[in-house]
C-alpha cells in the first residue's frame, strides 16, 4: 500500500522495524528540503517575508496537530525534540511540583525507559513512591487491576497508550475516568499509539499526552507534549531562553510569554516542525481505517504462519497491534536479528528499552517485528521462510 510513496523501499530491503522509527514518504523529505532551499529563516524573530512564511508553515502544523489529536486549545500544543523530551518537561515541569514524598504513581512494567526513568528520578528526589499496575497473563493493564492499584496516596497514572515490546492497546477511556474520579491525574505516553490508531484527547479526557514525529512518518528531533490549557499553565518551563520571555531587567523581574510559547525556549526545530506537519497530512489523508485494517491484516497473516513453528516462542500472541515479539528457542535474539539482516531483513532485538518488562514476562530479550501499513504480505512469506528453517539459523547466525 502507497508504497511508491517512501524512497527508501525502492532498495532491496524489508523493513520491519517500524516501532522504532517509521520510514518517511518523499512529501515529508520535500517539504523539509524547500524550507532548507528555499525559505529558510528563523521563526517568530523576523520582520520580512521569509520569516513569515516560516510562521505560517510552523503555526499550521500546530493547528493540524490539534485537530490530529482533537485538542480544545491551540496553546495545548507544545514542539519538543520528541516523547522522551515531552515525558520529562510533564514529569520534571508538572510533577515535581506538585507531587510530595509518598505520593504514589502508578505506572506498569511494560512501559518504555522515558516513562520510568523520569519517575525513578522523583523516587530519590522527592520520596515518592512508583507502584506497578499488575498485568494479567496476556500481559495487558485491565480495568479490575487499576481499580486495585489506587490507594488514596495515588496521585498518578502514567502509561504507554500502546507498549512498545507487547503492543497491547490500553483502555485509555475507562483509566481516566476512573482515575478523575479519584482525583489523579492521568499521563499517556503516545509514542506507539498516535502513529497507529486515531487518538482523541477530549473524549479520553486524556491530562497529558506525549508523542513523537518520526514514529508518524514525521522527521527525527520532534514531538509534541500535550497538556490541559489549565495545567500546562503551572508546568515550569524546563528550558530558559530566546523567544519565551517578555523581559528580563533583573532577576526579579523576569516575564515569561504566554503558552504555547513560553515553553518553547530557543530556535526551534523548524524544518522538524514543518515535515511534522506534512506527515499529519499524509497520515490523514490516508485515514487510521486503512492503516488499521492493512496493519491487522498482516499481523494475523504473520501470526498464522509463525504459531505452527514449533522453535519460535511468541511472547504476545494475544495482541491487538502490529507488534510481534518472540524468540527462537536457545539462540539470542540478536543472532537472529543478524541472521535476518543478512537477507536485508531489519527488525529489532533485545529488550527494547522495556528493562522490566522481563520482571512480568520471564525472559530479557526478544526478537520484535513491528508492521506498519506499508509491508506486504510478501514480505512476511520471505520472513518466514527464513525463520522456518532451524537448522539454517543454528548454521548462519554467525
Ligand atoms: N522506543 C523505540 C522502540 O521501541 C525506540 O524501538
Amino acid at each position: 500500500m502507497n508504497r511508491d510513496d517512501f524512497p527508501l523501499l525502492k532498495q532491496d530491503i524489508i523493513y520491519l522495524d517500524n516501532s522504532a522509527t517509521s520510514l518517511k514518504p518523499q512529501t515529508v523529505i520535500d517539504k523539509m528540503n524547500d524550507y532548507y532551499t528555499n525559505y529558510s529563516a528563523n521563526a517568530h524573530r523576523g520582520d520580512y517575508d521569509l520569516s513569515f512564511k516560516v510562521d505560517k508553515e510552523y503555526e499550521e502544523t500546530r493547528e493540524l496537530v490539534k485537530n490530529f489529536i482533537n485538542a480544545q486549545h491551540l496553546e495545548e500544543i507544545i514542539f519538543t525534540s520528541g516523547a522522551t523530551e515531552s515525558l520529562n518537561m510533564i514529569i520534571n515541569g508538572f510533577f515535581a511540583n506538585y507531587l510530595e514524598a509518598n505520593d504514589e504513581v502508578l505506572i506498569t512494567t511494560s512501559e518504555h525507559a522515558s516513562n520510568i526513568l523520569p519517575w525513578f528520578n522523583l523516587v530519590s528526589e522527592l520520596g515518592i513512591k512508583v507502584k506497578y499496575i499488575p498485568l494479567d497473563s496476556n500481559y495487558y493493564v485491565t480495568l479490575d487491576n487499576v481499580k486495585k492499584s489506587i490507594t488514596p496516596h495515588t496521585k498518578v497514572i502514567s502509561i504507554a497508550g500502546i507498549t512498545n515490546v507487547i503492543g497491547d492497546i490500553r483502555p485509555i477511556k475507562e483509566i481516566t475516568k476512573l482515575a478523575h474520579e479519584n482525583n489523579i491525574f492521568v499521563v499517556i505516553d503516545g509514542a506507539q499509539m498516535v502513529p497507529h490508531v486515531p487518538i482523541d484527547v477530549t473524549d479520553n479526557d486524556i491530562d497529558f499526552l506525549a508523542f513523537s514525529g518520526h514514529k508518524m512518518l514525521g522527521p527525527t528531533g520532534i514531538g509534541v507534549l500535550y497538556g490541559k490549557i489549565e495545567l500546562l499553565e503551572h508546568l515550569k518551563p524546563q528550558k530558559l531562553g530566546g523567544g519565551m520571555n517578555e523581559s528580563f531587567d533583573s532577576p526579579e523581574e523576569v516575564y515569561l510569554k504566554p503558552l504555547p510559547t513560553r515553553l518553547e525556549a530557543g530556535t526551534p526545530n523548524i524544518a522538524g516542525v514543518i515535515g511534522l506537519g506534512e506527515a499529519i497530512k499524509y497520515l490523514n489523508n490516508l485515514g487510521f481505517a486503512k492503516i488499521s485494517s492493512q496493519e491487522h491484516a498482516l499481523r494475523k497473516y504473520l501470526l498464522d504462519k509463525l504459531l505452527p513453528l514449533k522453535h519460535i516462542d511468541i511472547i504476545n500472541i494475544e495482541s491487538d497491534s502490529a507488534i510481534i515479539a518472540f524468540n527462537v528457542n536457545n539462540i539470542f535474539s540478536q543472532d537472529v536479528a543478524y541472521y535476518l539482516n543478512k537477507y536485508n531483513i531489519c527488525v529489532r532485538a533485545g529488550n527494547h528499552c522495556a528493562k522490566i518488562l522481563k520482571s512480568s514476562v520471564g525472559v530479557t530479550n526478544t526478537v520484535r517485528i513491528s508492521l506498519y501499513f506499508y509491508n506486504t504480505f510478501e514480505e512476511i512469506d520471505n520472513l518466514v521462510e527464513l525463520l522456518s528453517d532451524y537448522d539454517k539459523i543454528v548454521k548462519e547466525m554467525i
